[in-house]
């Protein structure tokens, strides 16, 4: 029996949508946070393959979700790239940051990703023996736009002035670190499904920044690129495209990218999802991560609604952005046995 993920994003409307959760591997989880100190830091955690394996299976010995995503991180690429990365801790991420046209030359090429990030193809390997045969292995890269937000200016930023600023400023070189970072995503991609991937997705978390032709430009056309390459190189290969409150923007973003799946955030209304988006494939979302924190009957009001919503269609259920810190593992088990009832 094909896997369920796998069933949906090949157009299968079935009667339950299968189920996974962006984050599902991390601190509200007890066992995660005693895994992730046994580690030291986030960073030692994504480069032990052992460690990195071990907190990717916990959400799915726990829950019994219908996919795992590769514990990792979307900001590994830019590292390999030749920027030095580290992590506050309460704060997020640092890079060193590239502020002009002789910043993006110094960038290290795309076919550094194969050496740099090898432990992440061994948690692959290690995830392909240990999952259970239902459940689906889920491999990701952020996309080029939202990987050059934070390599612009060095840390994630609310309205990504920095990235906009560069993009005015010199546009050919923009350009160019888009090229460098959609090369090292496809390289990078392809050592993940090599080592056991069988779905990818796109983490474009800050598209909704992107306007008119920067949208066309920035994000669309670098997904188009990476979907035409992988599909290439791995036949048959799904992906899962990300492109966070891209509002009006997800109608004809499957068409126009080749993506087999589009994951929508909290903020689209699911029956507009469901007319405009699902009517060219499969959708994937779109709980408001805060349900995880509040539980109780608007939670499963707002989780039957969705599964309603989508029900003539291929449906993954998944929330609109990534579970917190402050969920309780409880309501998690709530969302799940009510998709699974509903
Ligand atoms: O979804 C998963 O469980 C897979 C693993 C995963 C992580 N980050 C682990 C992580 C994935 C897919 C990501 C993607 C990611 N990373 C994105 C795109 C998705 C999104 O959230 O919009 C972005 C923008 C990043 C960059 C990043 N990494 C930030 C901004 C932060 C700090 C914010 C925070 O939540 O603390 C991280 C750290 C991070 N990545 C954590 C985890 C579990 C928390 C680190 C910790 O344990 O202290």
């Amino acid at each position: 029996m094909t896997k369920t993920i796998l069933r949906a994003l090949a157009g299968e409307t079935l009667p339950t949508p299968p189920i996974w959760m962006m984050r599902q591997a991390g601190r509200y989880l007890p066992e995660y946070r005693a895994t992730r100190a046994q580690a030291g830091d986030f960073l030692s955690l994504c480069y032990t393959p052992d460690l990195a394996a071990e907190v990717t299976l916990q959400p799915i010995r726990r829950f019994g979700f219908d996919a795992a995503i590769l514990f990792a991180d979307i900001l590994l690429v830019p590292q390999a790239l030749g920027a030095d990365l580290w992590f506050v801790t309460g704060e997020g991420p640092r890079l060193s940051t590239i502020t002009d046209a002789s910043a993006v030359q110094a960038l290290k090429p795309a076919d550094a990703v194969h050496d740099r990030l090898s432990p992440i193809y061994e948690t692959l390997r290690i995830l392909s023996r240990e999952l259970p045969s239902e459940t689906t292995l889920i491999g990701f890269a952020g996309a080029s736009w939202t990987v050059a937000t934070y390599m612009i200016a060095g840390r994630g930023t609310k309205d990504q002035a920095p990235a906009h600023a560069f993009m005015q400023a010199d546009r050919a070189a923009f350009s160019a670190l888009i090229d460098r970072i959609t090369e090292a995503t496809i390289e990078y991609l392809s050592a993940q499904i090599e080592a056991g991937a069988e779905v990818v997705k796109l983490f474009d978390s800050w598209a909704g920044s992107l306007k008119g032709d920067d949208f066309d430009d920035f994000c669309m056309a670098p997904i188009a690129r990476i979907v035409t390459a992988l599909k290439q190189r791995h036949p048959g290969i799904p992906v899962i495209a990300f492109p966070r409150e891209a509002g009006e923007r997800y109608k004809g973003f499957a068409k126009a990218t080749g993506a087999d799946c589009v994951a929508l955030d909290n903020s689209v209304a699911p029956d507009w999802a469901a007319a405009n988006v699902q009517s060219d494939g499969c959708v994937q979302g779109n709980l408001a991560p805060g349900h995880m924190v509040t539980g109780g009957q608007a939670l499963i009001d707002e989780t039957r609604a969705i599964v309603q919503a989508f029900r003539g269609g291929p449906h993954i259920f998944n929330l609109g952005h990534g579970i917190t810190p402050d969920a309780d593992p409880e309501n998690v088990a709530l969302m799940i046995e009510t998709v699974r009832k509903s």
